[in-house]
């Protein structure tokens, strides 16, 4: 039986900083995981993550393509910008090998849906890091609803708002490294995508409509160096079943917030109400440094040096699928359960194509407020990729 995946490395930057290092190095799942090589055009994070892994410098690549052809691999884990997810992991799917990319799939249904093609075309897995698919919580308002115990969703309200520190370049020490961030990426990009995907687990229900309001009255105002990007973004969802809801998304909760992200969910369905505490983990710390909600679910850094939490426990049970499915002991029905276009993250990715549209057609409504209009996601579909595949997502 196979013990270890032998992983290769395309993209060594930030989320591999905050959260994967620890699962290779320092976890229960570091022991599936022989690390082979790195490839990245950024030669700082090459040899920041070569050095730590213990790579020889004929394992660190510039070109994922060169590492793809030169090192015996079992799998890659993708770690590039959302946009530039599809290349590699098609390219690695057709060498046979399986591949995780964090969240969300792609930033495109076109790119999601070569992926997913390719995966099933070369009978390898594709699995993507949503950490909040394995929070407890989430876990348990899943089951719970689908037993029927709530009734019938009719409406959910989701918000995740990150201090402003997050994305404000003129604060040292910078959170994400590059001073662009915030203007490179926006809060439905890098935050709306774990609350969809949250969200649509727990109710499995597929969205047909997205609208998305913009608001850049804090980040346009930073000194010296403004952001032109939004402070926060309402992305209203309606799913087939007609229940609605409104995603809250952003980045300009003054720092002395009680968490990094303040966030939390509430649905309400016919027969009853689920409210998700996801910002009151239980653990309130009062300190010289402020008043803290420390988030232990998360990212526990213990005291023997271990990391846990399901920030780590989520992309290590995908790599413990992986080991099974390459020992041929993972069962029929839990390799299906990989496949499905929920657990591949199709929707959140359609929601999260729908709601850019969306923004980048709206329109002024008030002094830093742009009001976008409402995306069909059939149509969507339909006109990205046809409608044989527009009805395989059980949008046509
Ligand atoms: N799980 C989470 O909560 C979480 C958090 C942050 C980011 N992410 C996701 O992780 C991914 C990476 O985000 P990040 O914040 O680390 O971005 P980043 O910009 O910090 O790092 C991306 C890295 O990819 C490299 N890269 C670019 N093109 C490449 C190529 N062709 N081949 C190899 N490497 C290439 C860049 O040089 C860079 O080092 C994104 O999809 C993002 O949405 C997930």
């Amino acid at each position: 039986m196979k013990k270890k995946i032998r992983l290769g490395l395309i993209g060594a930057g930030s989320v591999v900083r905050e959260i994967y290092q620890h699962l290779y190095f320092r976890s229960q799942y570091s022991e599936l995981l022989e690390i082979c090589a790195v490839a990245d055009p950024n030669e700082e994070c090459r040899n920041w993550f070569g050095d730590l892994a213990g790579l020889p410098a004929s394992r660190r690549y510039a070109d994922y393509r060169e590492l793809l052809d030169q090192v015996e691999l079992d799998a890659v884990q993708v770690n590039t910008p959302d946009h530039l997810h599809a290349a590699p992991t098609v390219a690695a799917l057709k060498a046979g090998l399986d591949v995780v990319v964090p969240k969300p799939t792609a930033a495109t249904v076109k790119d999601a849906h070569a992926m997913i093609q390719a995966a099933r075309e070369h009978g390898r897995i594709l699995a993507v890091d949503f950490h909040k698919r394995e929070d407890p919580r989430i876990k348990e308002a899943e089951a719970r609803y689908q037993s029927g115990r709530y009734g019938t969703l009719q409406a959910a309200v989701f918000y995740m708002l990150d201090k402003l520190f997050v994305a404000d370049p003129n604060h040292t020490p910078r959170f994400f490294a590059s001073p662009d961030f915030a203007a490179r990426n926006t809060p439905i990009s890098f935050l709306t995508v774990h609350m969809a995907d949250a969200l649509m687990k727990i109710v499995n229900l597929i969205p047909v409509q997205v609208r998305a309001i913009g608001y850049a009255h804090k980040l346009p105002s930073l000194k010296p160096q403004p952001v032109h990007g939004y402070d926060l973004v309402d992305t209203e969802i309606l799913f087939d079943s007609g229940a609605v809801a409104h995603i809250l998304t952003g980045w300009a909760v003054p720092n002395t917030a009680w968490s990094t992200t303040v966030q939390s969910g509430r649905l309400i369905c016919s027969d009853g109400l689920l409210d998700l505490g996801l910002d009151t983990p239980g653990l309130l710390e009062i300190h010289a440094d402020g008043v803290l909600q420390v988030n232990p679910l998360f990212r526990n850094f213990e005291k023997d040096q271990t990391v846990t939490g399901y920030g780590i426990t989520h992309p290590g049970r995908l790599y413990r699928q992986m080991l099974a499915s390459r020992s041929g002991t993972l069962s029929a029905a839990e390799r299906e359960s990989l496949f499905t276009p929920m657990a591949l993250g199709f929707y959140t990715t359609l929601v999260l194509e729908g709601a850019e549209r969306s923004l980048a057609a709206g329109k002024s409504a008030a002094a830093g407020v742009t009001v976008g209009p409402a995306t069909d996601l059939r149509e969507l579909v339909v006109q990205q990729l046809g409608k044989g595949a527009a009805r395989e997502y059980g949008l046509a």
